[in-house]
């Protein structure tokens, strides 16, 4: 069996030096799983029932062009080749304490490992053992559950997932990634023991939920976090979107499901992770800026700005990077409504130009976000907002093959401007930077060195600034 999976020469030197040291070895968890699935990793664990870093050391040796890292603390070793990567592992046995994230480690038997294991999908083992060599073990029935797409816990769930409470987030990204249903007792559990991962560094639970965002359909992983409540554990801002309110007959949709269906929508159109997290976060402050006005309705003014004031604070905490993705994400978050307001007729060159000068580098993904936006369930509608919105997409072309506004500065630069008065950093130098930036976005002035400098002149002028 799995010939094609194990014809990596290292799988019969495994085999070999296990022979060798008296140990007997197998290849356990993601790998086998994905040879089901038909996924092709290059990541492949071996559990051996012995020192893992004795036989790692020992395959490494004859492995050629190959590199090994040791980890005495954790008793692992790791073979890395310009393709692959190879992690032993001694079998264990682990024990946890419910108030620690650290468990007692010692030696196990092979089944100790494999009930130490997440879920039953995960619990798959080939045996490198000569006797049985590429005999495929299964103790908890994960074959079964691989065919039937179903997420389970080995051990009773309670027990599994407060081992390793980040295990609950995994079963969501497991489910979504892999479109599974989790298993009923699992699904209970996950409810009951929710609060417990409040043990779980923010990042390991980030790393989850951006596996999450990424698969094909993130909103499978959404509800699955909301309904078990492990959603309000470390994002409570998203829950808030949740829920209906009706006043005067008036009601107003739910913020979370038109979320997940504009995350969706977004994911249809784009694998890049932040524009993802725009589209999660482009109604992040419609609760705190949700308003009734009688005889209206409701209203969410100002949710776009207050939103992107939002963006850096949910990053800090969920420790995401703070760099240019989020700068990105809050430019994207503050401008969600800008090309729409531009589908109203008789929108002026300038209103388009200062969208272009605005969004600068990330315009194409504002637009893509906005389309993603569009979840009315009245079919007229959406194809009349869409198409409003390639309109939008065609001015923005025109202006912009006239004008080549984008990534732009003005032809006269502060320093250019403080050279023809004589004088240094000002109010009045600011003052004509920002009045000559506005003319040109205006269209008072085309975009050129000649005209930017008579206008400079002139503002000067009126400033009683002298031309040295
Ligand atoms: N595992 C576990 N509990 C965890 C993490 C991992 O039981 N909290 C076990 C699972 O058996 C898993 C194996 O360790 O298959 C390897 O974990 P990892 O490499 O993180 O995940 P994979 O299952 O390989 O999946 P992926 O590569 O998609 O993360």
């Amino acid at each position: 069996m799995f010939e094609k999976q194990l014809s990596h020469h290292i799988f019969k030197t495994v085999s070999e030096e296990s022979g060798r040291l008296g140990y007997k070895t197998y290849v356990v968890g993601g790998y086998v799983r994905d040879i089901y699935l038909k996924r092709h990793s290059k990541d492949v664990d071996f559990v051996t029932v012995g020192s893992g870093i004795a036989l790692a050391s020992a395959v490494q040796k004859r492995l050629k062009g190959s590199h090994l890292s040791v980890f005495k603390n954790f008793g692992t070793a790791q073979i890395k080749t310009d393709e692959w990567e190879f992690e032993f592992v001694g079998a264990r046995k682990e024990s946890y304490d419910r108030s620690s994230r650290n468990p007692k480690v010692e030696d196990g038997s092979f089944e100790d490992d494999i009930h130490r294991r997440d879920f039953t999908i995960n619990t798959l083992a080939i045996s490198l053992t000569p006797e049985n060599y590429g005999e495929l073990i299964d103790i908890f029935g994960g074959l079964k559950d691989l065919h039937q797409g179903v997420i389970r816990t080995p051990l009773d769930p309670q027990i599994t997932f407060s081992d390793d409470p980040l295990r609950m987030m995994r079963a969501a990204r497991f489910a979504t990634q892999l479109n599974f249903k989790i298993e009923d007792k699992t699904y209970q559990a996950l409810i009951k023991e929710s609060h417990r991962l409040a043990i779980i560094s923010q990042e390991r639970i980030t790393d989850e939920l951006n596996k999450i965002i990424l698969a094909k359909q993130p909103s499978v992983g959404f509800k699955i976090l909301f309904n078990t409540k492990l959603l309000h554990q470390f994002f409570p801002e998203l829950v808030k979107l949740y829920g209906v309110e009706i006043r005067e007959g008036k009601s107003h949709k739910d913020n979370f499901y038109h979320t997940l269906q504009v995350l969706d929508q977004t994911c249809e159109k784009t694998g890049d992770l932040w524009v993802r997290w725009a589209a999660i976060l482009h109604d992040i402050a419609k609760p705190p800026t949700k308003r009734f006005v009688p005889g209206e309705g409701w209203t969410f003014h100002g949710h776009e700005d207050k939103g992107s004031r939002m963006v850096k604070p949910i990053f800090r905490r969920l420790k995401l990077p703070l760099g240019e993705d989020m700068r990105k994400v809050t430019n994207l978050v503050k401008l969600h409504l800008r090309p729409i307001a531009l589908t109203k007729e008789c929108i002026t060159d300038s209103a388009v130009r200062r969208l272009i000068f605005d969004a600068g580098e990330d315009l194409e993904d504002l637009i893509l976000l906005c389309k993603s936006d569009i979840t009315t369930k009245n079919k007229a509608k959406e194809v009349r907002f869409l198409a409003n919105l390639i309109n939008v997409e065609q001015n923005i072309a025109t202006v912009e093959e006239r004008d080549r506004i984008r990534n732009w500065q003005p032809p006269i630069d502060g320093q250019e401007i403080m050279n023809l008065f004589g004088i240094g950093p000002s109010r009045e130098i600011g003052e004509i930077k920002s009045a000559l930036k506005e003319a040109i976005l205006d269209g008072k002035i085309t975009n050129k060195y000649d005209e930017a400098l008579l206008f400079v002149l002139e503002k000067g002028k009126q400033l009683g600034l002298q031309k040295q």
